[in-house]
């Protein structure tokens, strides 16, 4: 079986991140035009990159909770045939041991060379202005996919979703498109979708099936039913 899982906030939830549209979420201290387009960054350089350095330290912090945990066991049985697309910028997925992970939205722990075009790890909090690796140049951003911009690998993106069995959304409120379209994309080929989520979100009916509850426990509890445990 050929599934697709696509995560967002909600998966790392209970690691410690921070979701983005929930009570005490990211965009209530933190206006999205402020800190998460090219033009708040071309505007105000200083505060953009100060916002990514204390996510990024905060992140880095976190730990897996048992959904990553479970993802990575799905990972070992499955193999090739488990794609995880994330919208989280953070490193969970990895750390929990999976390996075939696309972030749609970038990952915090990469900078992007403005000059070069090299995405280099970053080298030391990017508000310091620190050199690019690869060609010297004091121009590095945050490689992460803001407002306005084209999320990464959607070609690769479209074709798993094109040949899945079973599409998966975990944690993510459906309010970021494309991401949001997944569902659609993947019933229109033939898939099966279900939703887990500790609400509904503005999706859910788009959905076959939705479940309820916490991803530290709806997430294990699906991957011992798709193992046969
Ligand atoms: P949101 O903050 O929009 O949604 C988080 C979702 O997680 C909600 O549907 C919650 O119900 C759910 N949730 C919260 N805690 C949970 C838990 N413990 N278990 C299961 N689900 C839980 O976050 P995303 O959907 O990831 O984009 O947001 C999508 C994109 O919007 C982000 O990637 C980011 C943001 O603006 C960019 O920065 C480009």
């Amino acid at each position: 079986m050929r599934i697709v899982v696509l995560t967002g906030a909600g998966i790392s939830a209970e690691s410690g991140v921070p979701t983005f549209r929930d009570a005490g979420g990211l965009w209530e201290g933190h206006r999205v035009e402020d800190v998460a387009t090219p033009e708040a960054f071309a505007r105000d350089p200083r505060t953009v990159q100060r916002f990514y350095d204390a996510r990024r330290h905060a992140a880095s912090l976190a730990e897996p909770n048992p959904a990553h945990d479970a993802l990575a066991r799905l990972e070992d049985a499955l193999g090739d045939d488990l794609l995880i697309v994330t919208q989280n910028v953070d490193e969970l997925h990895e750390r929990a041991g999976s390996s075939r992970v696309v972030h749609m939205h970038g990952r915090l722990a990469s900078a992007l060379c403005q000059a070069c075009g090299a995405r280099v790890p970053v080298p030391a909090d990017l508000a310091g202005d620190p050199a690019c690796p690869v060609c010297g140049e004091r121009a590095l951003r945050p490689d992460i996919v803001w407002f306005g911009e084209m999320p990464y690998e959607l070609d690769r993106i479209d074709l798993a979703l094109a040949s899945c069995d079973l599409f998966v959304a975990i944690g993510t409120s459906g309010a970021v498109y494309p991401a949001a379209g997944f569902v659609r994309t993947a019933t229109e080929f033939g898939a099966s979708t279900l939703e887990l989520n500790l609400a509904g979100s503005e999706v859910s009916p788009l959905f076959d099936e939705v479940r309820v509850g916490p991803a530290s426990v709806v997430v294990p509890a699906w991957v011992d039913e798709v193992l046969g445990r």
